[in-house]
């Protein structure tokens, strides 16, 4: 559905040629990348920590994305941006974080992106995650654990992706 109103929105503005790009320790950013590529109808997904990454210059736009540890994206993805800002401003481009801790949404953004990506952003958007303890270390169950907290937790919104590819496309449907 959304990818008819996506194409429709495009006759006559050429094809959303788009590039999503993620870093994800898990498999759960990847998940929601490739989520999101659904979305549209030419879009390239791209592991950020595998490098060999195709120049921005040919896409018309850039979708961003990284979990939060420990309130922290990760390097890739910061890196990433830092070293392509400049070519990123030219075009519409959109960040995504996953995390579990939605209260906290606003500070991930504000502390792990310079001010002026956050305001040429087009969309940005915290997704939710999932959270397995038995994917992680033997100290992070003792310490969740401890702390009483549950050992899985899922708190993908799918109607906050819904809304994102909405926003990026936004433009080209007036
Ligand atoms: C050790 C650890 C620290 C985490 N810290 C945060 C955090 O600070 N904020 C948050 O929202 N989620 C946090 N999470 C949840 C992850 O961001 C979430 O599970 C995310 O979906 C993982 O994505 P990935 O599978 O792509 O790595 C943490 C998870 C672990 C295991």
């Amino acid at each position: 559905m959304l990818k008819r109103r996506a194409q429709a929105a495009l006759k006559g503005s050429g094809l959303l040629k788009t590039l999503i790009l993620y870093a994800s320790k898990y498999g759960t950013t990847r998940k929601l990348a490739k989520r999101i590529a659904k979305g549209f109808d030419d879009a390239t997904v791209c592991n950020l920590k595998d490098g060999d990454i195709p120049p921005v210059s040919g896409f018309d736009c850039v979708i961003i994305g990284s979990p939060v540890y420990g309130g922290s994206i990760q390097k890739e993805a910061k890196d990433f941006i830092l070293q392509t800002k400049t070519a990123l401003y030219e075009k519409e481009f959109g960040l995504f974080l996953s995390g579990t801790n939605a209260d906290d949404e606003d500070k991930y953004f504000q502390e792990n992106f310079p001010a002026g990506v956050l305001r040429a952003a087009k969309a940005t958007a915290f997704l939710g995650g999932i959270f397995d303890a038995s994917q992680t270390g033997r100290l992070t169950r003792f310490i969740v654990k401890r702390a009483k907290q549950p050992l899985y937790s899922n708190t993908i919104d799918f109607e906050r992706i819904k809304q994102f590819i909405e926003d990026m496309v936004e433009r080209y449907e007036s």
